[in-house]
């Protein structure tokens, strides 16, 4: 027999981790956000003639979420970089922010090192671990947001404060209009999508059920690309499914073959959408869901992102795609939190030793700077 959604006695139940609470309080989150502090800020050498987010998974979207969001307020190229490696052109005039909600992704914490090698000006946002540790030592600024999460909980403290970092550094000016507007925004979308709203009143749990027993592929434009990668993320870490993410116009050059060519499928689409896409965009989602999706996909949603603002519009269509992949793991019966097999890749790659290395160059590198001064 299928869950209840509306049994919410049972789900709170089932959310035994407070999942549920932590995503609901992401309005608060945007505020609380804006608040923290960093250690200290830098005095930047130069101006940045390019800026590095280095992360990965629920930390590296901040990155997405940041170069998309500030994009057309920020006058220098924002880059968000998942890897070990830095580009070759991360020099002493790049600013490079690494942002990890543990602190001790490997790759993180090797691109952070690399950073400091090639002597660019570098801040950091974590919760803890040898990054928060080797910024203390080498006096690195950094924000240090609530350690209470999972990685990927915390979306909202990984993304607001290195905007406000850049806002401290006059790279951007006045967001606070945006972060709050955004709050208030947030605000009205969990009044609709709370576990209390019934499943035909409520967007969340209505497309966590749409998609039961498919495979979605999630597709976003302009604003929404980021976050269509989000949504994918969630749904195969929190609900545990496949999911994949596209682009538009780019599918419009690919995906559609496949789609077109396709027998039989499992395939749900979801279109991230927002009332400031271009005419373009609007038409082409028009031409493609009439052209193919209709014909092949399960089932076709959409999830409109509402707001005056960029950041409202990107963060209202995160938060109830973040709640439905919730609402989708309880109707699952599994417990969102746990992401056993990337805790378990974690452990067989610690055996490799290249953290350690990382971790000693790190040390090295430290005692260096010390001794200097
Ligand atoms: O959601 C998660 O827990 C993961 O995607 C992590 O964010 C990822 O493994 C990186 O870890 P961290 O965010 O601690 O740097």
């Amino acid at each position: 027999m299928k869950f209840d959604l509306d049994d919410t006695e049972a789900l709170y139940k089932r959310d035994g981790a407070s999942a549920i609470f932590n995503v609901l309080g992401y309005p608060e989150a945007c505020l609380e956000a804006y608040e923290l502090e960093p250690s200290h800020l830098p005095k930047l050498r130069v101006v940045p003639q390019k800026i590095i987010i280095a992360g990965m998974g629920g930390s590296g979207i901040s990155g997405d979420i940041i170069a998309t969001w500030l994009q057309n307020k920020v006058k220098v190229p924002i880059i968000s970089i998942k890897d070990y490696d830095l580009p070759s052109y991360v020099d002493e005039n790049t600013l490079v922010v690494a942002v990890s909600y543990s602190g001790n992704t490997e790759e993180t914490l090797n691109a952070f090192l690399q950073a400091l090698k090639r002597k660019a000006q570098v801040l950091a946002v974590t919760s803890n671990g040898k990054l928060r540790e080797y910024c203390q030592k080498i006096k690195i600024p950094f924000v240090h947001v609530p350690s209470k999460f999972q990685p990927r909980e915390a979306i909202i403290y990984l993304t607001i404060p290195i905007a406000s970092f850049f806002e401290k550094l006059e790279l951007v000016s006045d967001l606070s209009n945006e972060i709050k507007a955004t709050a208030k925004t947030l605000q009205k979308i969990r009044s609709q999508i709370r576990p209390e709203v019934s499943l035909e009143k409520n967007p969340a749990k209505n497309l966590a059920l749409q998609i039961l027993n498919t495979i979605p592929v999630i597709y976003g434009a302009g604003i929404q690309r980021p976050i269509a990668y989000r949504v994918k993320c969630q749904l195969n870490e929190n609900s545990k499914i496949h999911a994949f993410y596209g682009t538009i116009p780019e599918m419009n050059h690919n995906e559609i073959v496949g789609w077109s060519y396709m027998q039989s499928t499992d395939l749900s689409v979801i279109l991230l959408r927002y009332p400031k896409e271009r005419e373009e965009i609007k038409a082409r989602i028009e031409i493609i869901k009439f052209l193919f999706l209709e014909k092949k996909a399960k089932r076709i949603l959409e999830i409109w992102g509402c707001g005056e603002k960029v950041l409202e519009q990107m963060f209202s269509t995160m938060f109830i795609g973040d709640m439905a992949s919730l609402y989708l793991a309880f109707l699952r019966n599994i417990n969102p939190l746990e992401i056993k097999p990337i805790e378990k890749l974690k452990r067989e790659l610690e055996k490799k030793g290249t953290k350690q290395r990382i971790l000693q160059e790190l040390a090295d590198i430290t005692n260096t700077h010390l001794n200097s001064l």
